[in-house]
């Protein structure tokens, strides 16, 4: 059995947790919640359909060949679509933290019962996720039924999923060969931990049964990829390596914040105009004034608390850097030309673009599609340059946290594989390679589909 190797002794102090005490009563005190509620229960889309919900960068395909010559409808539904798709992701993440929020809640209790209040304040985050996965998922529902017909609602937005999921299978990169081979030697030996003691414990260990695309994304969701139940089982049993997780639970943070931060500012700007604001607008400036504390909680939790913990071992040390470059690796590789705010690569977005071309929104033929599709992502243009300069700014924030996480090796300390990633040249090479892959592979269908 994974266990803990030293018990901590009660009587001592860990000056992180009168700090997250005061936070915790922060939000407590806050009706943030509440008012996305609200926003969410009374959403239409058509009351929304006609204001741009950010500003007009945060729009899908800003910047491309093909936002240049678009309609003002057009580029509404992209901007409107944008939201969706960073707000699918971030419902994704948000339903991966449900799980380990709770797992690494109770490892921390178990370590020490002086940790109560920490169940006590993820179970109160946990329940805000909650509310939030809540109003995403149905302004996303609302948003894409009406832009782009009930058939994409079949397999909405999130196309990239399964060519993501592929992918991860297919992969033969040395971290996930090293983390699969070590997951299945670890958990041959596995046996219930015996380290939860709570109802939602149970629940939460029993993994997320539908897949999801978050930040967590080789963490969660049913899977036959022991990578996943590996490192489950790593932060739910080390008190070290559950303060780990609030590390990475932390790289996510920055990521929103690095997005939301601009819509709050849209937000102001309106309400200082005394403008009309779009509900999704409200929702986003809402739930970043939320996701204010749960930010403060992974600063506290990812890199102060350790500080307190019994020395971790080598294999904990090692576990522990592996999450952070797995964090690097799944959600920071490459430079988008069709997202401001996308740090992974086109090649896995072109399903879901060939759906949105051919859509009432564009209603263009399948071919029309790929044409303008290599457009905007095999070829130079603006909307490379305004990505690279937000993932300039998101790296600089990430190296400013890792620098003070002494126990990082300095692929994880630089955020290596996220800076080597940034850059336009590597990233049109790589969708150039993906769409011909997929202009490939459609011409097949095509000639299969019309010798039937
Ligand atoms: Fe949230
Ligand atoms: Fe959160």
């Amino acid at each position: 059995m994974i266990t803990s190797t030293e018990t901590l002794p009660t009587s001592q102090i860990n000056k992180v947790i009168p700090l997250l005490e005061k936070n915790y009563g922060n939000n407590l005190d806050s009706d943030y919640t509440e008012k996305i509620q609200e926003l969410d229960r009374n959403f239409k889309y058509t009351s929304n359909s006609n204001a741009y919900w950010s500003e007009p960068e945060h729009s899908l395909l800003y910047g491309t060949p093909l936002y240049e010559q678009a309609s003002l409808s057009q580029k509404l539904a992209l901007n409107h679509l944008h939201w969706v798709l960073f707000y699918k992701r971030v419902a994704d993440s948000e339903t991966e933290l449900i799980h380990y929020n709770t797992i690494t809640a109770d490892c921390l209790m178990a370590a020490n019962s002086e940790y109560k209040m920490l169940v006590e304040l993820l179970a109160h985050e946990t329940s805000q996720e909650r509310h939030h996965i809540h109003a995403f998922s149905l302004v996303n529902y609302k948003t894409t039924k009406a832009l782009l017909g009930k058939k994409a609602l079949i397999n909405p937005v999130s196309d990239e999923v399964s060519v993501r999921e592929q992918k991860r299978v297919q992969s033969s990169n040395y971290l996930s060969s090293a983390a699969n081979l070590i997951a299945m030697f670890m958990l041959k030996s596995k046996k219930p931990s015996e380290t939860e003691n709570s109802r939602d414990g149970k629940e939460a260990k029993s993994q997320v049964s539908f897949p999801t695309n978050g930040f967590f994304n080789g963490f969660s969701g049913k899977s036959t990829q022991p990578r996943r139940q590996f490192f489950s089982d790593n932060w739910g049993s080390y008190p070290f390596l559950a303060a780990n997780f609030y590390a990475v639970r932390y790289m996510a943070n920055l990521g929103l914040k690095n997005h939301e931060f601009g819509l709050h500012t849209y937000y102001k700007k309106l309400q200082k105009n005394n403008e009309f604001i779009a509900s999704p607008t409200a929702i986003s400036h809402y739930h970043f004034l939320d996701e204010a504390f749960h930010t403060t909680t992974s600063l506290f939790l990812g890199r102060d608390f350790h500080k307190y913990l019994p020395k971790p071992s080598r294999y904990e040390k090692w576990i522990a850097n592996l999450a952070i470059l797995q964090a690097q690796h799944e959600n920071l590789n490459a430079i988008s030309g069709i997202s401001t705010n996308r740090f992974l690569s086109d090649g896995d977005a072109i399903i879901f673009l060939m759906k949105l071309l051919q859509s009432p929104v564009f209603d263009m033929s399948a071919q029309e599609a790929m044409q303008w599709i290599e457009k905007c992502l095999c070829q130079e243009h603006q909307g490379f340059h305004v990505n690279l300069k937000v993932h300039n700014h998101l790296l600089s924030d990430l190296r400013k946290f890792a620098k003070q996480l002494d126990y990082l090796w300095p692929v994880n300390r630089n955020m290596s594989v996220m800076a080597s990633g940034g850059s336009i040249k590597k990233s049109i090479q790589n969708n150039i390679k993906a769409f011909n892959e997929f202009a490939h592979n459609y011409a097949l269908k095509e000639n299969t589909d019309s010798g039937n």
